[in-house]
């Protein structure tokens, strides 16, 4: 095989930038020629490929989001978009693609694999949510951000006898509320795995504030029934009976946008040489991942049929531990 390309889809996730660099600079070291794709699969359909040499993709390691670009594509979901990504790297002689990404973006390398184009994915998605990785590229850092989130909200709460929600990303997995609640010692969490009450995160938070505490942090999953918008509302006019007076912070695209922790960047740059292993041995329709800190590699078709639930023992704790 002579000709590869990489490309990142769906939602950014720092890190990425590591994954491509360790596609391109690795896979020159094969002898293959190594051609970016610009914003995900719209580019693909489009024709939009630059060819990449080792300096081009140098300095961007640091960088946050992806130097290629992003995109969510509904044309590539279609046949027709499909054939036409094809077409496009089959006019190019490219023979292979690595696509980095989460759950939407595996969909598309799965239906490409299905089609017959070889491909190897490479788990990318600050939600944790993708089946065949116990972590995903970009969760690490995103964890980071929502703990530094908390650390700086507990300031300014103390400060003013509050209670703070702080609502994360994470779609429709509670992965990242579940370990920012945690690690930032939350009184309560919320989550879209699990039926929470309202009743029960007041009981929280009125009994921080009995024991004297300067504030209570609530974290809430933005997929969560009671997210941080249902929370205001509904102890709207409720101060007395919290303690606290209860305000609201959604973290929202800050927490994709930070510069790479060294545990992404470290995940991105095995995750991208890996990728290139696997395409030298032509081991295709497969997602590149870590379990119990090996790489390893699990079909595509495994990957879209399956859920990664959430961990039991630390849904166990959560409670235990804010206390
Ligand atoms: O999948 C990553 C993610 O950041 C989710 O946590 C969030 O729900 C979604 O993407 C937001 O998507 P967009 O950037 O397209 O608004």
């Amino acid at each position: 095989m002579k000709r590869v390309a990489v490309l990142t889809s769906g939602g950014d996730a720092p890190g990425m930038n590591a994954a491509i660099r360790a596609v391109v600079r690795t896979g020159l070291e094969r002898g293959f020629e190594v051609y970016g794709v610009r914003h995900g699969y719209r580019g693909l359909m489009a024709g939009d490929f630059v060819l990449l040499s080792a300096r081009d993709v140098g300095g961007i390691m640091q960088r946050g989001g992806t130097f290629l670009g992003s995109a969510r594509s509904e044309e590539f979901r279609t046949e027709a978009g499909r054939a036409q990504a094809v077409r496009q790297m089959a006019e190019r002689g490219i023979e292979a693609l690595v696509v980095i990404g989460g759950n939407g973006s595996q969909a598309g390398s799965h239906s490409l694999w299905k089609a017959g184009f070889p491909v190897v994915g490479i788990a990318s998605t600050i939600d944790n949510d993708l089946y065949g990785s116990d972590v995903t590229l970009g969760v690490d850092t995103a964890l980071n951000i929502a703990l530094e989130a908390i650390d700086r909200l507990k300031v300014t709460a103390s400060s003013h006898q509050r209670a703070f929600v702080l609502e994360v990303m994470g779609r429709q997995c509670g992965y990242l509320a579940l370990m920012t609640g945690i690690a930032g010692g939350a009184e309560a969490i919320t989550l879209p795995e699990v039926e929470s009450d309202p009743e029960q995160v007041a009981e929280e938070i009125r009994d921080a504030y009995k024991k004297g505490k300067p504030h209570a942090i609530v974290v809430a999953a933005e997929g969560a029934r009671w997210n941080a918008q249902a929370l205001v509302d509904y102890f709207k006019g409720q101060r007395e009976r919290l303690g606290f007076e209860l305000r609201a912070t959604v973290l929202g695209h800050v927490q994709r946008g930070g510069s790479p922790t060294f545990a992404d960047r470290m995940l991105g740059t095995r995750f991208g040489a890996e990728a290139v292993e696997r395409l030298a041995r032509g081991e295709f329709g497969v997602l590149v991942g870590i379990r119990r800190g090996e790489l390893v590699t699990t079909p595509l078709d495994e990957v879209v049929a399956r859920t990664k639930p959430l961990d039991p023992e630390l849904l166990r704790l959560a409670p235990i531990l804010a206390r």
